[in-house]
């Protein structure tokens, strides 16, 4: 089976983060984001997957030097310009001539979804589109359906206004499609398959949702990009776990690390405290220093305190200095 995962998005909400690094390769439990959601790929029968890239392929390409991921093989589709997810998956599929049955995933999405047995229900149910749905209390930051008892959507809104929303079921961004589905794309053009596509397919009553209570979440806000971590590391999804500290990561025997990640080549000072926090390769936290509920790419001076916050690459906290629910470098200054 083959699969085309959404890789082009700018990451805004994940800057400074994503400044240096693009989203998919952030490090979940020191392996980037797009690895570990092939590795579930490859469990439900994947065995080619095609990036479907807005810009750069060179930071994919270095990290998959030879052209695999998760005993997957990978292509890339670098679009001329952003294309939306309807165009960005029309442009891959040509790229890799997809011309049978195959998946589409949203690139910043960790989920243990069973991918064969949602297309095992796609094809019993002959739909062309079929959609992992997830529920959560407040779905309106996503796409939402309305199902019937077969499983048909009535009804597909992108993001819709608070209190509109026709149910608690989301889009959980893994899907089956049919080539068929291509044919409703125009070529070359930016086309949204939330707001564009699905709507178009409902209206023809051949899309179809399959609930699970997997485990699920968007790694697309810092604060869930942290969640993704802490739940690696506490063992909480039954495929995935890593050390807390990386073996190449160095720290000191004094300092104290609690439900937190250490990534290689990062150094923690004597005596300084990491709680529900994340270092990315690289950081510094210096001895004495407080670090918890944030997420790390810079350096935090001795003796300061960080809580709440995101330290891009270039983003220093000063010795002595205490900082809170913040973003540095500001992503918004001008
Ligand atoms: N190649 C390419 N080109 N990829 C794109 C483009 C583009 O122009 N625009 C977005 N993407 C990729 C993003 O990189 C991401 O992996 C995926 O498409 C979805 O975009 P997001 O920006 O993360 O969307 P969202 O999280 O607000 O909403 C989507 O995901 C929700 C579930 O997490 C929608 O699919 C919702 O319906 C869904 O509920
Ligand atoms: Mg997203």
């Amino acid at each position: 089976m083959r699969a085309v995962v959404l890789v082009g998005g700018f990451g805004t909400r994940l800057r400074p983060l994503t400044s240096s690094i693009p989203k998919p390769m952030l490090p979940v439990g020191h392996l980037p984001i797009i690895e570990r959601l092939v590795m579930n790929l490859a469990r439900g029968g994947v065995t080619e997957v095609t990036l479907a890239l807005g810009f750069k392929p060179e930071p994919f390409i270095e990290a998959f030097p030879d052209g695999q991921c998760a005993g997957v093989t990978l292509r890339y589709a670098v679009e001329p310009e952003p294309l939306d997810t309807a165009g960005a998956i029309r442009f891959a599929a040509d790229v890799a001539g997809i011309d049978d049955t195959f998946v589409v995933a949203n690139g910043d999405v960790l989920t243990d979804l069973d991918v064969s047995a949602l297309v095992q229900f796609h094809r019993d149910h002959d739909a062309e589109a079929t959609i992992h749905l997830i529920g959560v209390p407040d779905p309106s930051a996503f796409g939402v359906v309305a199902l019937d008892a077969d499983g048909r959507v009535e009804r597909f809104v992108e993001k819709p206004a608070p209190g509109t929303a026709p149910s608690n079921l989301i889009n959980a961004g893994t899907y089956v499609l049919e080539p068929s589905v291509l044919d409703r794309i125009p070529l070359g053009q930016k086309v949204s398959i939330e707001r564009a596509t699905f709507p178009a397919v409902v209206a023809d009553g051949r899309l179809f949702g399959v609930a699970t209570d997997d485990y699920w979440l968007d790694t697309g806000r810092p604060e869930l990009y942290l969640q993704a971590n802490l739940d690696v590391v506490a063992g909480r999804r039954p495929h995935d776990h890593c050390d807390a500290v990386h073996a190449d990561a160095s720290v000191a025997a004094d300092a104290r690390l609690d439900t937190s990640v250490v990534g290689a080549g990062a150094q923690v000072g004597a005596g300084a405290v990491l709680e529900r926090s994340v270092l990315l390769p690289g950081a510094v936290v210096a001895a004495g220093a407080v670090v918890a509920d944030s997420v790390v790419m810079g350096r935090v001076g001795e003796g300061a305190e960080l809580r709440n916050s995101v330290l891009g690459a270039d983003g220093v906290v000063a010795d002595g200095e205490h900082v809170h629910g913040e973003r540095r470098p500001d992503p918004d200054a001008t």
